[in-house]
C-alpha cells in the first residue's frame, strides 16, 4: 500500500490526473446557472481564481466572455483549456498584485472548494483584494462545502464515501479512482473534511489525502460584514449542479 500523497502534488506534477479525475461537472450548466442567478451580463470581464485546468473559464470564453485565469501552479496551466496569455501563475492572495490596478472585472469566481486551502486571515485578504478589482456592482461568486448536517452534529465523524469513478487520463490510458472516504476532523476550533482518493492507472498507484478547512457561509457572512462595501447573498442550493454544495454571492456596492 503506497503512501498518502497530500492532494496539493495533484495540482502540480498528477495536474493530469486532476483535469482527468474532475472533469466530469456539468461546467455548462454550473456557468449558466451561476451566470443568471449572479446577474452577468454577457461579454462581461471575468476573473476565474484557483483556476485549475480552467473549466470554468473555458465555457465562459466560449460563450464570448473575457477570462482571466489565475492559479499558482504552471502544470495546472501547462494543461489548461484556456490559452496561456490568459492564464496567470501567482500564489494567492498577494498574488493579485500581478493583476494591473486598474484591470477592474465584472466577476470573480472561486470554485470547487478552493477557499479551504486558504487560512482564514489569508481568505480576508483575498476578499479585500479581489473587492479592489472589481468594478461597483461586481460580483464574487464562491463555492463552499455544505457541511450544516456533520456540523450540527459533532459527534459525526464519517460523512459517507463518494465512490468509485473511472478516469480517462490525457496519456489515453483508463484508471479508476476511489474516493474511500470522507470524514470531519476538528482541530483547534476548526473543522476540517478530509478525503482519501485511491487512483489506480496502469503506471501508477496513488494515494492521494485532502485535508480542505471548513468555511461556512456564517463565516463569509461575518467576514465581508467586517470587510464593508460587499452585499452578501445566498444563491439557491442545485444539488444536481452543485453536489455538497453552497454558493455565496457578494456583490460591490
Ligand atoms: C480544488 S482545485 C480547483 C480547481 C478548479 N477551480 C476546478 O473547479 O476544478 C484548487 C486549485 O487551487 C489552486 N490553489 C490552491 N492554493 C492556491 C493559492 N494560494 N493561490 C493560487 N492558486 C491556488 C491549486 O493549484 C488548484 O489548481
Amino acid at each position: 500500500m503506497p503512501g498518502e500523497i497530500p492532494i496539493e502534488k495533484m495540482w502540480t506534477e498528477y495536474a493530469p490526473i486532476y483535469r482527468a479525475l474532475f472533469s466530469d461537472r456539468d461546467f455548462e450548466g454550473q456557468m449558466n446557472y451561476l451566470v443568471s442567478v449572479a446577474d452577468i451580463s454577457s461579454g462581461s470581464r471575468v476573473l476565474e481564481l484557483f483556476a485549475g485546468p480552467a473549466f470554468h473559464g473555458r465555457v465562459l470564453l466560449d460563450q464570448g466572455f473575457e477570462v482571466t485565469s489565475l492559479d499558482q501552479s504552471s502544470w495546472m496551466r501547462d494543461i489548461a483549456l484556456v490559452p496561456s496569455d490568459r492564464y496567470i501563475v501567482a500564489k494567492l492572495p498577494l498574488g493579485l498584485n500581478a493583476i494591473a490596478a486598474n484591470e477592474k472585472f465584472d466577476a470573480c469566481l472561486a470554485l470547487f472548494f478552493s477557499l479551504p486551502f486558504l487560512e482564514d486571515i489569508e481568505v480576508e485578504s483575498l476578499i479585500r483584494v479581489i473587492k479592489e478589482q472589481l468594478k461597483p456592482g461586481g460580483r464574487i461568486l464562491l463555492e463552499l462545502h455544505e457541511m450544516r448536517a456533520p456540523l450540527a452534529h459533532p459527534e459525526t465523524t464519517e460523512i459517507g464515501s463518494l465512490g468509485r469513478k473511472h478516469v480517462g487520463l490525457i496519456s489515453g490510458h483508463l484508471g479508476t479512482a476511489v474516493f474511500e472516504s470522507q470524514v470531519v476532523e476538528h482541530k483547534n476550533g476548526y473543522a476540517y473534511v478530509v478525503n482519501i482518493i485511491d487512483v489506480n492507472t496502469v503506471h501508477d498507484h496513488l494515494r492521494f489525502v485532502s485535508r480542505e478547512r471548513v468555511y461556512t457561509v456564517q463565516d463569509i457572512e461575518t467576514l465581508a460584514a467586517h470587510i464593508g462595501g460587499l452585499r452578501f447573498e445566498c444563491i439557491p442550493t442545485n444539488p444536481e449542479l452543485f453536489p455538497d454544495a453552497l454558493l455565496v454571492l457578494l456583490t460591490k456596492m
